[in-house]
């Protein structure tokens, strides 16, 4: 089996749950929580048993990641890392940025990743090696090279969310920017860097099936992927920094000047 089926399988999979949740989403599903405000629903878990049914068929022996729990672990050097909804959120409230992620590794080297949007009809998909298109267009990351020129964006986990810092990385990225934007799809948001709709992406606590698919769409688009102190990105890891290549550097100064309080912004009154 080569590469080239690996593609079509995801791509053929995240294509029908991208149509799948769209049917549940004109049927305004109920919200169930997993944790205090830790979403899931109906869709999320109909969409996976699609999405890993269709990699089993395909690739019985293979391993698999998958937000919803249909984890399987063959001692594979294959993994594939599938959400099968991100923007549960979104979702649950019928706001429409959402979309299917899946991302296949080979021995932690991303080799597949495909992220479609129903609502958009924007299916992204990346091999390594083989460039990265998005409806079958060749896409590149933006040729902006300064943070001060660029748009952003960031995310929260629903979890854990006392704990994270990242406010203040979103409030200064805010302010010394074009702006910073909080989709609720890290997906989305790995794949609009790709597009050269943003210049970068960060987040802390995204999980491997976050990440995954939009890794490969964004090297393979000309983009840059490591943690946000520049050091490597294992699927997984605690925190990823996503961006056009550019900026990556600038903006890894940038995050160490917020932490040190180096900045010189004053919370202003009133
Ligand atoms: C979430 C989205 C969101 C990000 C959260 C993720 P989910 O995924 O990607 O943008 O900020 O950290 O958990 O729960 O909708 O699959
Ligand atoms: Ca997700
Ligand atoms: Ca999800």
């Amino acid at each position: 089996m080569n590469s080239p089926d690996f593609l079509s399988v995801a791509g053929e999979a995240a294509r029908e749950a991208g149509a799948l949740l769209l049917q549940y989403l004109a049927k305004n599903v109920d919200v169930e929580y997993k944790g205090a405000f830790n979403i899931v629903t109906a869709a999320d878990r109909a969409v996976e048993d699609l999405v890993v049914g269709k990699i089993r068929s395909h690739f019985p022996s293979h391993s698999i990641v998958a937000e919803e729990g249909s984890n399987l672990d063959q001692g594979s050097e294959y993994v594939w890392h599938i959400d099968p909804l991100d923007g549960t959120t979104n979702f649950a409230h019928s706001n429409p940025t959402f979309c299917c992620s899946i991302g296949l590794e080979k021995n932690g080297e991303g080799v597949v990743g495909v992220v479609y949007d129903p609502n958009r009809d924007e299916f992204f998909a990346a091999e390594a090696g083989s460039g990265a298109y998005l409806n079958n267009k060749r896409l590149r990351a933006s040729s902006i090279d300064k943070i001060e020129n660029g748009l952003f964006a960031t995310g929260f986990p629903p979890t854990n969310r006392l704990d994270n810092p990242n406010v203040h990385f979103f409030h200064h990225f805010s302010v010394m920017t074009h702006g910073c934007r909080r989709t609720g799809s890290a997906a989305i948001d790995i794949c609009s860097v790709a597009a050269g709709r943003l210049e970068g992406f960060w987040e802390i606590g995204l999980k491997s099936w976050d990440v995954s698919g939009g890794a490969v769409v964004l090297q393979e688009a000309g983009g840059r992927v490591t943690d946000m102190d520049g050091g490597r990105y294992d699927s997984g890891d605690q925190h990823v920094l996503c961006t056009n290549g550019l900026v990556h550097d600038e903006m890894i100064a940038f995050f160490g000047k917020i932490r040190s309080g180096d900045v010189g912004l004053e919370i202003p009154s009133l």
